[in-house]
C-alpha cells in the first residue's frame, strides 16, 4: 500500500513553494513555511508562524508578510480557507471530508496503522531486560524488560527487522564465590523448590564470608579459575545455575508477554575476548599500564580529554589532589585486568563486533538503568574508534532512572529490599479481580481471572511506560497498581467500551453498516478526534526515533480524553439523523482500532470486555 501522506508535510510544501514565490530574494524565506498543528481550538487546524521570524531580515511587519504569502494564492485540495490571524500566523482549515477520510484512512490501514514504513529493510538489535543468572529479577528489572519490549514494538511498527536480544549476566567472578557456598552449606530441599532466592542467600553467604575471610576468598577464587579453565563439576554446576534462573525468568516474561529473538549471555563472548585485547593493541588503542591493559579514553577523543581536564581541574581548585587524581582514573577503560582476567568492558566490546557480524544493524539500543551511562560512553567511543560496526551505525543508550522507595531513598535489603516482581504481578492481578468481579458477577471464575490479569498487567506495565524512561520513579502500590486517571486500565477501559457500543449498534440496527458511512465531524469535538487520531503516526515516528515509550503513552491519554469529551456531549445511538448515527460511529471504530493498535505499541492488550 502506498504510505498515507501527512497533512503537515503536505502542507509544508505547499506554503514553503508560497513564501519562496513571494519573497524570491530572500534566503530566510527559501526555507519558511513549517507547518504544524493548531495548538488551539479556532485557530484552524494547522499553522504557521514563520512570519513572525521572517519579520526582521524582510523590514516587514509579519502581519503583511503573511498576506503576501496568501495573496491570490489557490489553496491545495484539502484546504477549505487559508486566513491570516493575530500577530503573522498563517491558519488553515482543512475540509471536512479530507480530514475525515484521512483520519479514516490510518485507523482502518489493518497493516500499518498509517505509520510510515521508514525501518523497511534495516535490522535494528534492542538489548533489554538483561538478568543477571542467580538473582531475583526485582523491580528495578521490570523497567529494562518492560521499556525494551515497547521500544522493539514501535522499531517494529515502523518496518524494521528487530532482534531482542536478552544479554544475560551469566559469567564472572561471582560464581566462584556461588560455587564455593553451594558446596558447602546449600539447602537441597530449598533449591528444589524456589532455586533462585536460594542461590541469592548462598551467593550473599558466601561473599560475606570471603569478605571476613581470606581463606575461604582464595577457595572462591579457585573455584573460579577451574569454571574458566573448564573443570566439568564446576561447568555443570554453572550450568546448571544458568537453567535454573533461565527458567525462573522465563515464567515472568511469560506472563509479561515478552519474547527474545535470541539470548546470547556474557559467557557466550568470552572465546573473543584475548583476540579483542589485541586487535585494541594492534591499533593503538590499548596498552599495558601496571599490569593491566587500558584503554586511554583521553588519548581516544578530545572531547574526553577536555571533560577530564576539566574535572582534574574543579577538584585541584578544591585543593583535593585525590579525588583529581580519581577523576584522572576515570578516563582509564580497563580491557584486561592485572590477573589476566577480563571484564564487563571486553565483553561488551566483543558483543558489538558480533552484532556487526551477525547482523549488520543500522542501530544497536541498550536499555539499562543510568548508572552505566558511563560504560556506554565509554564502549561506544571505542567501538566507533576501532571500526567494530559499520560507519554511521546509531548506538543508543537508553537510561532509566532508578527506582527508590516511598521516600526518595535506595531500597536497602534492611528494609526488606525492592518489592520482587512476581510479587507485584500478584498483587496487581489480585486488585483488578476485585473489581473485575464487582462489574461483572456473572463472568465464569476462569475468565475472571483471565480479565484481571490483563488488567494488572497492563497496570504495571503503563505506569512505568507513562513516564520518560530516564525520569526516577519513586515506588508506591498504590501508584503502580492505579486503575484510574491516566493508567493503563483506564485506556482498556476507553477500548472495551467502544467495543461493547459498537455491538450494540449492531443489536439495534441490524441493517446498517457504519463500515461504509461517511464520516462527518459536524462538531468541533469530531473534528478534534479525527484531528488526534492523524497524528498517531507521526507520534510512533518521534518514539521510535527517541526511543520513548512515554511519547505513545501521553498520545493514547490525550486520544481516550478526547473520546470522552466527544461522548459526553454527542450521542451515537441516539442521533437522529442516520447518516450522523453511522458516521459517528465508524469514528469511535477508528479510535477503538487506534486505542488497540497504540495498546499493543506499549505491550499492553486490549479485551473486547471488561
Ligand atoms: N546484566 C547487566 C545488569 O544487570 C545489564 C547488561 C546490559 N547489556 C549490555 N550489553 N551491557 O546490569
Amino acid at each position: 500500500m502506498e504510505p498515507i501522506p501527512s497533512f503537515a508535510e503536505e502542507l509544508s510544501a505547499w506554503l514553503g513553494a508560497r513564501f519562496a514565490a513571494a519573497f524570491p530574494d530572500s534566503p530566510e524565506a527559501a526555507r519558511a513555511g513549517r507547518v504544524v498543528p493548531s495548538a488551539k481550538a479556532g485557530f484552524g487546524d494547522f499553522q504557521c508562524s514563520d512570519a513572525m521570524q521572517l519579520a526582521r531580515p524582510l523590514r516587514m511587519p509579519p502581519r503583511k508578510i503573511a498576506e503576501a504569502v496568501l495573496a491570490g494564492a489557490a489553496l491545495p485540495d484539502c484546504v477549505e480557507k487559508a486566513e491570516v490571524a493575530g500577530a503573522g500566523y498563517v491558519n488553515l482549515t482543512l475540509k471536512g471530508e479530507a480530514l475525515a477520510a484521512r483520519a479514516a484512512a490510518v485507523a482502518e490501514d489493518e497493516a500499518h496503522g498509517g505509520v510510515p514504513q521508514l525501518g523497511a529493510g534495516r535490522t535494528v538489535v534492542v538489548d533489554y531486560s538483561s538478568p543477571n543468572v542467580a538473582k531475583s529479577m526485582h523491580i528495578g528489572h521490570i523497567r529494562s524488560t518492560v521499556i525494551g519490549g515497547s521500544v522493539v514494538e514501535i522499531l517494529r511498527a515502523l518496518g524494521y527487522e528487530v532482534i531482542g536480544d536478552n544479554h544475560i549476566g551469566d559469567w564472572g567472578t561471582q560464581f566462584g564465590i556461588i560455587i564455593k557456598g553451594y558446596r558447602e552449606f546449600a539447602d537441597r530441599e530449598a533449591i528444589a523448590r524456589d532455586p533462585v532466592p536460594e542461590l541469592e542467600r548462598i551467593y550473599k553467604e558466601s561473599y560475606a564470608r570471603a569478605k571476613a575471610d581470606e581463606a575461604w576468598m582464595d577457595a572462591c577464587r579457585a573455584e573460579t579459575v577451574k569454571l574458566q579453565q573448564g573443570d566439568p563439576e564446576n561447568r555443570a554446576l554453572w550450568q546448571d545455575f544458568i537453567r535454573m534462573s533461565r527458567h525462573t525468568f522465563d515464567e515472568i516474561y511469560e506472563r509479561l508477554g515478552i519474547s527474545f529473538e535470541t539470548t546470547r549471555g556474557e559467557s557466550y563472548y568470552q572465546p573473543q575476548l584475548a583476540a579483542m585485547v589485541e586487535r585494541l593493541e594492534r591499533a593503538g588503542l590499548a596498552h599495558e599500564s601496571r599490569g593491566a591493559v587500558v584503554v586511554d579514553l583521553r588519548d581516544l577523543d578530545p572531547a574526553f580529554a577536555e571533560q577530564s581536564r576539566k574535572a582534574v581541574e574543579a577538584a585541584l581548585a578544591k585543593n583535593d589532589a585525590e579525588s583529581a587524581a580519581r577523576e584522572d582514573g576515570k578516563w582509564i577503560c580497563i580491557v584486561r585486568k592485572e590477573d589476566g582476567g577480563f571484564n564487563y568492558n571486553t565483553t561488551d566490546l566483543a558483543t558489538m563486533e558480533t552484532r556487526e557480524k551477525d547482523y549488520h544493524p543500522a542501530r544497536i539500543v541498550i536499555i539499562t538503568d543510568d548508572r552505566q551511562i558511563p560504560h556506554f560512553q565509554q564502549l561506544f567511543a571505542i567501538t566507533e574508534k576501532l571500526g567494530l560496526v559499520a560507519p554511521g551505525t546509531d548506538l543508543v543508550h537508553v537510561a532509566f532512572g532508578t527506582i527508590t522507595d516511598e521516600n526518595g531513598h535506595p531500597f536497602s535489603t534492611r528494609s526488606g529490599g525492592m518489592p520482587k516482581l512476581k510479587e507485584l504481578l500478584d498483587e496487581a492481578a489480585s486488585r483488578a479481580l476485585a473489581i473485575v468481579r464487582e462489574k461483572n458477577p456473572d463472568l465464569p471464575d476462569a475468565d475472571a481471572r483471565a480479565l484481571a490479569e490483563t488488567i494488572g498487567i497492563g497496570a504495571v506495565k503503563y505506569s512505568d511506560l507513562a513516564m520518560d524512561p530516564i525520569t526516577t520513579i519513586r515506588f508506591s502500590w498504590d501508584a503502580v497498581l492505579s486503575l484510574q486517571g491516566n493508567s493503563g486500565p483506564y485506556l482498556q477501559y476507553a477500548h472495551a467500551r467502544i467495543r461493547s457500543l459498537l455491538a450494540k449498534y449492531a443489536e439495534a440496527f441490524p441493517g446498517e453498516d457504519w463500515r461504509a458511512a461517511p464520516i462527518l465531524l459536524g462538531d468541533p469535538l469530531e473534528r478534534a478526534l479525527a484531528r488526534r487520531i492523524l497524528a498517531f503516526p507521526e507520534t510512533v515516528v518521534a518514539a521510535g526515533a527517541k526511543c520513548r515509550p512515554n511519547l505513545v503513552a501521553d498520545y493514547l491519554f490525550c486520544l481516550a480524553q478526547d473520546y470522552s469529551s466527544f461522548y459526553q456531549k454527542l450521542s451515537v445511538l441516539k442521533a437522529e439523523d442516520p447518516a450522523v448515527r453511522a458516521g459517528r460511529a465508524r469514528l469511535c471504530a477508528a479510535v477503538a482500532s487506534v486505542l488497540r493498535r497504540g495498546l499493543a505499541l506499549l505491550g499492553i492488550r486490549a479485551p473486547d470486555r471488561m
